[in-house]
């Protein structure tokens, strides 16, 4: 009797160690999920299949929405971009339409994996996320409605104006710092920035000369100031990864390299350009 109690306790410590075992295994597995670029390395995004793209699709011809047979659909430069990543990488994109100043944080959350939405990669945003080689060059342009076009001929023409630029961008921190005496109505989209530029709530807008073209060309009572092409003072934009996520920045270095060489980034500016007209 006393043997096959001491058997049976034997066997019951030889089981619970073994389910012990299986849930140290686990809480190592979920662990290395949430390591230093979980979920986002080269090997993560090929594992879970699928490409996380972050935008704010608010930004023609770089990003915007549009009716593809009856349906709404987020296209541009930069998804054109994307989308060869993804194959390239052979997995699925999926495209997380966000306020432009909320995607950094989404790459540092580990949310998204990389974020295309014609970013500058300024000093500051350096600090907080990797960037690719730059993918596209552009200058600031200024947008007005027709009727006040006679007001501004020139940069200095915009001092103590009401500026319309969106929250978290380049063209605010240049209104704020650059402009005399500027009264700066920072706002959430680019299409916000439009509407108050028609109803004339604002004196002109600052966007990057393709934008200002595209807002132009699909509002009849909006214009380009011709002749004030400002240097953005930045060498371009480029795609942004999670900060220390290397080896995804060179391989996207390299996919950019060879799009470039096949002509592709040309072709997909242009078309995206013409579409958004
Ligand atoms: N190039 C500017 C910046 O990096 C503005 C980009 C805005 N992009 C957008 N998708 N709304 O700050």
């Amino acid at each position: 009797m006393k043997k096959k109690i001491s058997l049976f306790i034997a066997i019951i410590l030889i089981l619970s160690s073994l389910v012990a075992g299986c849930g140290t295994k686990e809480e190592v597995n979920s662990e290395k999920n949430g390591s230093e670029v979980g979920g986002n390395s080269l090997e993560e995004i090929k594992k879970k299949g699928k490409l996380v793209l972050g935008t704010s699709a608010d930004y023609p011809p770089f990003e915007f929405h549009t009716m593809v047979d009856g349906k709404d659909e987020i296209v541009g430069f930069d998804i054109e971009i994307a989308k060869y990543i993804a194959d390239e990488l052979g997995v699925e994109l999926e495209i997380k339409d966000m306020e432009f100043d909320k995607l950094l944080g989404g790459l540092s959350t580990g949310m998204l994996d990389i974020v295309i939405a014609g970013m500058n990669p300024d000093p500051e945003r350096e600090k907080e996320a990797n960037f690719t080689d730059i993918y596209y060059e552009a200058n600031l342009s200024v947008l007005v409605n027709k009727e006040d076009a006679s007001q501004i001929n020139k940069l200095e023409d915009l001092n103590g104006k009401s500026i319309g630029v969106q929250i978290g961008t380049t063209q605010e921190k240049f209104a704020k710092t650059e402009i005399k005496d500027a009264d700066v109505k920072s706002l959430s989209t680019n299409p916000d920035i439009a509407m108050n530029l028609k109803t004339k709530k604002i004196d002109c807008a600052i966007m990057e000369a393709p934008v200002a073209e595209s807002f132009a060309s699909s509002n009849d009572n909006l214009m380009v100031v011709e002749g004030v092409n400002i240097d953005s003072g930045s060498e371009g934009v480029a795609i942004a990864l999670k900060k220390g996520n290397d080896e995804l920045t060179v391989k996207l270095n390299e996919i950019l390299a060879e799009a470039k060489d096949k002509g592709l980034m040309d072709k997909w500016f242009i078309e995206a350009d013409k579409h958004s007209n």
